[in-house]
């Protein structure tokens, strides 16, 4: 069964073919970030107006590089939930007037059960039950996923996202959006006892996570030693990297931990998002899930960020169960997965 998923939930705009759930056809992304690093974050009307000039375009490519035409295609799956409104909104309406045109079902799909999917293009035996940690630049959130389209909600982010934070603290250090991947290397060779920063905690809701005041942390050091003299030097965001870098781990891991601790879900682990590209969380999520003899499941770097792959990869298992939509479908900013 071959699936066209769209995405456009946030700065790519993103196209690609999946058969079965499993087999990648196409994956077509259109990225908007030299546009919005202009600003140092994303503009959301930007946003939506850049992914309505290449949605048409990108859907073609999708189609052409799988070599397949819209008539071969047995369902579009679009996100429609979370995201910028009018991002969303975008991709939403293009799959309807495409799903309406062809005559084809279509799939809505949440973006979160999508990155959690993108494992299953690059990971054939695995199968729910299993922990999925989704960390991104919109989302961070500890599930499980008790089915293919069945998750318990286990743990959330009360403010900021870890990629929001990520990028943030790459601002003040003077990089360019988005500033996670220029983290994490700077994070390898600073030294990360440099600053202490604590991790957040949410009283009453142990594994929910919080970064804003982590980020203001970061925001005031880096202001305070500025004005104390200090250079913004490479050996300055280094440490302040590896700092910040060592707090964002042990707060994710250390929910991980008490999951998988707790016995209240005694499965492998599934990590993805965009955040999931950081070398310093993969390594330390891997040896947590190890310590507890589970196995860890990534994806590959280029299937972390926003990708339409992953959602096509999920339309797949949400039509199985059911999920169809008709022209009344919305796009909605918040939803829980
Ligand atoms: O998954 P994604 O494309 O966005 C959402 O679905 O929300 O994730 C983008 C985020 C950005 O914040 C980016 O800085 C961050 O992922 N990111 C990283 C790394 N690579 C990308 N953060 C930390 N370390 C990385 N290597």
């Amino acid at each position: 069964m071959l699936i066209l998923g769209i995405e456009s939930s946030c700065d790519e705009t993103a196209a690609a073919v999946v058969e079965d759930g499993r087999i990648l056809r196409s994956n077509i992304v259109a990225t908007q970030t030299d546009i919005h690093a202009l600003y140092g974050g994303v503009v959301p009307e930007i946003a939506s107006r850049a992914h309505t000039e290449a949605i048409h375009g990108v859907v073609e490519e999708a189609l052409a590089q799988a070599n397949v035409t819209l008539s071969d295609i047995d369902a579009i799956a679009v996100t429609y939930a979370p995201g910028l409104i009018g991002a969303l909104l975008t991709g939403v309406s293009f799959a309807k007037g495409l799903a309406y045109s062809a005559n084809k079902p279509l799939v809505p799909v949440h973006h979160l059960r999508g990155h959690v999917a993108a494992v299953y293009l690059v990971e054939p035996d695995l199968k729910p039950p299993f922990i999925a940690l989704c960390v991104s630049g919109g989302n961070t959130e500890l599930m499980v996923a008790e089915d293919y389209t069945k998750f318990r909600f286990v743990g959330t982010t009360r403010d900021d996202a870890a990629g929001e934070a990520f990028d943030k603290c790459a601002r003040v250090l003077g990089l360019p959006y988005p500033g996670g991947a220029a983290m994490d290397k700077l994070a390898s060779i600073g030294n990360p006892d440099a600053f202490r920063f604590h991790e957040g905690a949410v009283d009453g809701a142990p594994y929910d996570f919080s970064f804003s005041g982590l980020k203001t942390a970061v925001i005031n050091t880096v202001h305070t030693e500025l004005q104390r003299g200090r250079e913004l030097d490479d050996a300055f965001r280094a440490d302040i990297a590896a700092s910040f870098t060592k707090a964002v781990v042990r707060t994710v891991v250390g929910r991980l931990e008490m999951l998988l601790q707790s016995g209240e879900a005694n499965y492998d682990v599934v990590l993805s998002g965009g955040v999931a590209a950081n070398s310093h969380l993969r390594k330390a999520c891997a040896e947590t899930a190890q310590k507890y003899g589970k196995k860890l499941y990534l994806p590959p770097l280029k299937l972390c960020g926003d990708n339409a792959a992953m959602i096509a990869a999920q339309g797949y298992y949400e039509y199985l169960a059911g999920a169809r939509a008709d022209l009344s479908l919305n796009a909605f900013a918040t939803k829980r997965v």
